[in-house]
């Protein structure tokens, strides 16, 4: 009954992906929005465009002062954040590179705890699914934004599997950061992610928890969208 009234709503199915830093979430949403003929939507860029945002507004010590609340949802009220593609636009302009780096990711982590900014993202992210035929990932999709999505995953791995994947794509950047280094980055950012108030990182309960650490991005694609249009058949 619940699954009726959920079809009558929407035509197309919501897909929601979520799970901690380096798991694989972008390149696994992407590849499988392109096999369902859906969109992906990476709402990790858009706190991380919002956080360059606010690093090009206020100098760090304001920023670390934690007191710029109002002002920060302002921010993200005279902003434009766009997704083309794999591309993320601030204002119109290509940001995607700019946002890779660990501090901007460091920042999105600690702004997204906060209640304007999440209240702000929510509104975006409903009005980018309402119709579905999407694949959104993020860290609170399957349990704040779409908690009626029809599918639900909870992609995770080892922390050193993770670790490994963002070392190598830090270094292909240019990155002199350690291993040891990458991997206490991405430990305290997902207990920060974890241990907020406001829509922390967590599965769904009725999430299904995909662990990546010994499968390839073929294999998790695979099991998704078996899931998917298993579910799909009349
Ligand atoms: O997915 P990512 O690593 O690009 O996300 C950057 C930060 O943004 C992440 O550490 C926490 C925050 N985030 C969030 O709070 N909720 C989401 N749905 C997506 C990201």
């Amino acid at each position: 009954m619940a699954e009726e009234s959920r079809q009558r709503r929407r035509a197309r199915p919501v897909v929601a992906i979520d799970g901690p830093t380096g798991a694989g979430k972008t390149t696994v949403a992407r590849a499988l929005a392109a096999a369902l003929g859906f969109t992906h939507v990476n709402t990790g860029a858009m706190y991380r465009a919002f956080a360059l945002a606010a690093a090009m507004r206020y100098t760090e010590a304001d920023l670390a002062k934690g007191a710029l609340g109002a002002r920060l949802g302002a921010l993200l009220n005279s902003i434009s954040i766009t997704l083309d593609g794999p591309r993320v636009m601030l204002n119109g302009r290509d940001v995607t590179d700019a946002i890779a780096a660990p501090a901007i990711a460091d920042l999105a982590s600690r702004l997204s705890a906060l209640p304007a900014v999440r209240e702000r993202m929510r509104e975006w992210q409903r009005a980018a699914g309402r119709d579905g035929g999407i694949v959104m990932e993020g860290r609170d999709i399957g349990t704040v934004i779409f908690p009626d999505a029809e599918y639900k995953f909870y992609l995770t791995a080892r922390d050193e599997v993770r670790a490994r994947r963002r070392f190598a794509e830090l270094a292909a950047r240019g990155s002199d950061l350690s291993f040891g280094e990458v991997l206490a980055q991405l430990r305290e950012r997902d207990a920060r992610d974890s241990a907020r108030a406001l829509a922390p990182l967590k599965p769904a309960p009725d999430a299904v928890i995909i662990d990546a650490s010994d499968l390839t991005v073929t294999q998790v694609v695979a099991l998704m969208r078996a899931r998917v249009e298993q579910a799909s058949r009349p």
